[in-house]
């Protein structure tokens, strides 16, 4: 679509950010457009997921608030470059498609993803605007063995980030999940390329959800959180800055030091610690107290019989 088109797109956006009602005539006064070209925008960007109310003789409003990344002031504030799109397929896959070209600490940002990927293969439903989707390149240079304990690392950095900007109720799901008041705000899924032992190009997609609509909602098959219960919200464009200057120091604090330096915030964010859990592996599962990560990444159960590490699986709390 058209870059004109987009700039249309984002002011009705705008427009309706006051979450009032909004009239055509006055939207088509102010972009200085059709009513008619109002209604067109509207559809389609309801075909990309916004969710918007339109009520003959009140006009357009948005079912929930959301707001677009800044992206002058973002560019301005990251040290690396910064691929912002309205629409792609996943920024996982862009940042994948051009590792030669990029360095440590670039990032990808998009307000929309056609295919946005989960773990286990599953997508990642990406509605226009509602929500932060990411990815962040990092030239690895200790090979794919390490590649465990970085996705506990980047559950730190979330948890760090959102934290400092006065979200409360956060914590971390072994390995790499993101909890506000125990339902999923936000989820990591890291790709590589690259040799086994050797450097290795990262790609750490991050999507945190910040406003839901109910019709989104419903393609979801796990029980979510978003951030707009808050009465605080952070600018999502604060939070892509903050994010990207966390990664970036955490990651170098990774290749430094080790997991070792991350198990004590590992632990502070860790919702499960000291807590009785079921792993779940496959047809297999295990059950014991949690008492958080080894070096490696691998969580830590103890089941009466003394302390085991475990690296698969999934973590499902055990019903009191
Ligand atoms: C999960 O399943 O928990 C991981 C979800 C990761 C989603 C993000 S959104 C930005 C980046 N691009 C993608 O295609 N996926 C990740």
């Amino acid at each position: 679509m058209m870059h004109e088109q987009w700039l249309r797109k984002r002011a009705i956006i705008k427009s309706l950010a006051g979450g009032e009602f909004v009239s055509g005539e006055a939207l088509a006064h102010e972009l200085g457009i059709s009513r008619a070209a109002i209604s067109k925008h509207v559809a389609s960007l309801e075909e990309f997921g916004v969710d918007i109310y339109s009520v003959k003789g009140k006009g357009y409003k948005l079912s929930t608030p959301l707001s677009l990344i800044d992206e002058q002031r973002l560019k301005a504030q990251i040290k690396g470059r910064c691929f912002y799109f309205n629409d792609i397929n996943s920024t996982n896959a862009f940042l994948l498609n051009h590792v030669n070209e990029l360095s440590s600490g670039d990032i990808c940002v998009a307000e929309h993803q056609s295919a946005g990927r989960g773990r286990r293969g599953r997508t990642w439903v990406s509605p226009y605007g509602c929500h932060l989707y990411t990815s962040f390149y990092w030239q690895f240079s200790q090979g794919m063995s390490q590649a465990m304990g970085l996705s506990l690392v980047v559950g730190c950095s979330l948890v760090s980030v959102l934290r400092r900007l006065g979200v409360d109720g956060i914590g971390v799901k072994w390995p790499n999940d993101i909890y506000l008041n125990h339902k999923k705000l936000a989820g990591i899924l890291i790709e590589m390329s690259g040799q086994a032992d050797y450097e290795c190009n990262l790609v750490i997609g991050i999507g945190i959800n910040l406003s839901m609509s109910a019709a989104q909602a419903d393609k979801i098959d796990q029980p979510w959180s978003d951030l707009s219960e808050l009465s605080q919200q952070p600018d999502k464009t604060e939070l892509m800055i903050a994010l990207q200057q966390q990664l970036v120091s955490d990651l170098s604090l990774f290749e430094s030091q080790g997991l070792k330096a991350f198990k004590q915030r590992w632990r502070e964010a860790d919702l499960f610690d000291g807590k009785v859990v079921k792993l779940l592996m496959g047809d297999n599962s295990v059950e014991g107290i949690c008492c958080g990560i080894d070096e490696q990444g691998a969580i830590l159960l103890d089941n009466g019989n003394g302390i085991k590490a475990y690296v698969g699986g999934e973590i499902s709390m055990r019903p009191l």
